[in-house]
């Protein structure tokens, strides 16, 4: 019970953001009506994992910061100002008691990193890039693909999670690569969850509501 309600809680750290807008907590092809697009990947058997964050939490360090949940707690919920303060030991157990609640059982241990935020995915990351900037996006598509995963943080008249974008000038190169690397607070998504149609689309759509360069 404990760890659910952190997990649903927006004011758990300084930031409006719960581990919910970016983790299902159920198998997500399985439920048609979830619309939204979460960056993490569910939390499903994340407390059996034998690594977190592409091997930054192994060992001991799983269980004691919730099997990775602290940098999340650190970095995209700005709570405390290191893994210790982020997630204490009490709730880091609470978080990976509820992981273990909500799983199937039949989970891999091992999650394969699929990103392309790491310096050595560079190549992969240039290339997804371009394929992006070479198709002509469906502004309209695009609109739809931002509602589900962008406009939590960049919704007009909300500054509280990320910034305005009709203030922001746009550079599509720029754009694509943010969305597949995050920067900060803003998380990015793997390619899994937003491939290079969907980021063509979604440029067509911030190329009408951000602003141009002279
Ligand atoms: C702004 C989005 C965001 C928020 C908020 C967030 N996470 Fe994450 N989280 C991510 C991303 C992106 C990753 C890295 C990709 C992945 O493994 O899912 C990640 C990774 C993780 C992992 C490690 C997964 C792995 O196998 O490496 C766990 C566990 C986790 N988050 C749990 C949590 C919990 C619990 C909270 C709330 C206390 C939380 N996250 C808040 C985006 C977020
Ligand atoms: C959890 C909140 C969050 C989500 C979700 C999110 N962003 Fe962001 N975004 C931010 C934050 C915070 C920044 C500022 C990052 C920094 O510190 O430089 C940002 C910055 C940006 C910028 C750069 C603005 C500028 O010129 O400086 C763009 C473009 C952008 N986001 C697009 C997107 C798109 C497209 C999506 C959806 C695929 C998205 N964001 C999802 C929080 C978010």
């Amino acid at each position: 019970m404990q760890g659910r309600e952190i997990f649903t809680d927006r004011r758990f750290g300084t930031r409006p953001v719960a581990c919910a807008d970016c983790h299902a907590d159920y198998v997500e092809d399985r439920i048609p009506a979830a619309r939204d697009i979460k960056a993490g990947r569910p939390i499903l058997g994340a407390h059996g994992r034998i690594s977190a964050w592409n091997g930054e939490f192994v060992g001991d360090a799983l269980r004691r910061y919730g099997a990775g949940a602290a940098r999340c707690a650190l970095r995209y919920q700005g709570r405390g100002r290191s893994y210790d303060d982020a997630l204490s030991p009490s709730e880091s157990g609470a978080l990976l008691a509820y992981f273990r609640a909500v799983s199937v059982g039949s989970e891999p241990r091992h999650a394969p990193w699929t990103a392309l935020n790491l310096p050595r995915d560079s190549a992969r990351l240039a290339d997804a890039v371009d394929r992006a900037l070479r198709r002509r996006g469906d502004p309209e598509h695009g609109t739809d693909v931002f509602d589900r995963a962008c406009r939590l943080c960049h919704g007009a008249g909300n500054t509280a999670l990320g910034p305005d974008l009709h203030a922001r000038t746009f550079n599509d190169t720029a754009a694509a690569r943010l969305v597949w690397t995050g920067r900060g607070a803003m998380p990015f998504f793997p390619p899994g969850k937003l491939s290079p149609a969907d980021v063509a689309d979604l440029l067509a759509f911030l190329r009408t509501v951000m602003k141009h360069p002279r």
